[in-house]
């Protein structure tokens, strides 16, 4: 008999254009994942509501994170690619697990701290209750793996809980979650401007995104911080230059960094240089992404097949799970 594959859960939130951050740390592990495992990658459209109400551009954005899935390489051939909002059972499920989740573990989660800094004109429940719609998202098909980035490690770690929580209060069903990320570290690409990381809504300039132009790219690479260079050899690089660093060896050969670290190292380093080169490199790599996000955005009719068969085939399995949990939780009153 053939082996069950293990089942893999991620989603990326509507709220703006993808990055090199969403790319480096969620991305390349679903196209390295799409082959191996039984895959469900979504687009958050519910979690944005909870930070961006305004729905204008809604719409547009869904279909541009699409496209740029399947540009970067997913195949809707091999895994399920949907909408949240296409799985009502997520929503249900989401009911259930409010009431094993607690006031004062949400308000201690860091992301939930951010937003009411970043919005405190609407601090609203959904907010508040972000990471048990993330759990009831991963747990729906009781994922084993989850792909993400480093700023999503206590939402999985709070998916653990919820998961443990419902199976110790009625019975087992939820495997606990582990976020993922291909042979090492979960990861955080940092901004160019050597603040934060990465992000689809703030950070803008210090930010490269998939649908950057070549000389968009260039010119933000150019503005990254340096300084005059090290003083005293093999020093400690700050880490606005680790940053470069870190770029480089995401998309640069490794012959290329060597030389550079070795520049580094006997303080001969030039970083003008340095920047021309990642920039060429982060452009090899970006355009040919860029161009088929294009092609792919502009077929209405491909990208509607594509989330009508992955919304139902998400379905079909949310919908067992619900099943199961109605039933342990007792809910089937007369069967
Ligand atoms: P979102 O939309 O902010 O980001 C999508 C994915 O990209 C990763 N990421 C980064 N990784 C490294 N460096 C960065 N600078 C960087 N910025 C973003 C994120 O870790 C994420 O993997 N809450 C999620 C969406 C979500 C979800 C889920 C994810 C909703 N339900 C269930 C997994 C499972 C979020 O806001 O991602």
């Amino acid at each position: 008999m053939e082996k069950q594959k293990e089942v893999v859960v991620s989603g990326l939130r509507p709220t703006g254009l993808l990055h090199l951050g969403n790319y480096f740390g969620a991305l390349r592990n679903y196209v390295r994942m799409q082959e191996d495992y039984d895959c469900y990658f979504f687009v958050a459209d519910w979690h944005s509501l909870t930070t961006h109400p305004d729905t204008k551009s809604l719409g547009e954005n869904v279909r541009r994170v699409l496209a740029e899935n399947i540009a970067c390489g997913l195949d809707p051939e091999k895994v399920c690619l949907y909408l949240q909002s296409s799985v009502p059972e997520i929503a249900e499920l989401y009911l259930y697990l409010n009431m094993l989740a607690y006031k004062g573990e949400l308000e201690k989660t860091t992301t939930f701290k951010d937003k009411v800094r970043q919005q405190p004109e609407n601090i609203n429940a959904g907010l508040l209750t972000y990471p048990v719609l993330m759990t009831a998202d991963i747990i729906i098909h009781r994922a084993l793996y989850v792909p993400v980035g480093k700023d999503q490690e206590q939402h999985l770690e709070m998916a653990r809980n919820y998961a443990q929580r419902f199976n110790h209060r009625y019975g087992e069903l939820f495997p606990e979650p582990q976020a993922y990320n291909f042979g090492q570290e979960l990861i955080k690409i940092p901004s160019l401007d050597g603040t934060g990381k990465m992000s689809k809504s703030e950070n803008q300039f210090a930010t490269i995104y998939l649908a950057d132009d070549d000389d968009l790219i260039r010119k933000k690479v150019m503005k990254a911080k340096t300084d005059s260079g090290p003083l005293e050899k093999n020093s400690v690089k700050p880490d606005y230059i680790e940053n470069l660093f870190q770029l480089m060896r995401l998309v640069s050969k490794s012959e290329i960094v060597h030389a550079f670290e070795k520049d580094f190292n006997e303080c001969q380093i030039r970083y003008g240089d340095l920047k021309k080169q990642l920039a060429d490199d982060i452009v090899s790599f970006i355009s040919p992404i860029r161009e088929k996000a294009v092609a792919i955005y502009s077929d209405t009719k491909y990208l509607k097949e594509v989330i009508q068969k992955g919304g139902e085939n998400a379905r079909e399995r949310a919908n067992e799970t619900i099943r199961m949990a109605r039933e342990l939780i007792g809910l089937n009153y007369f069967s």
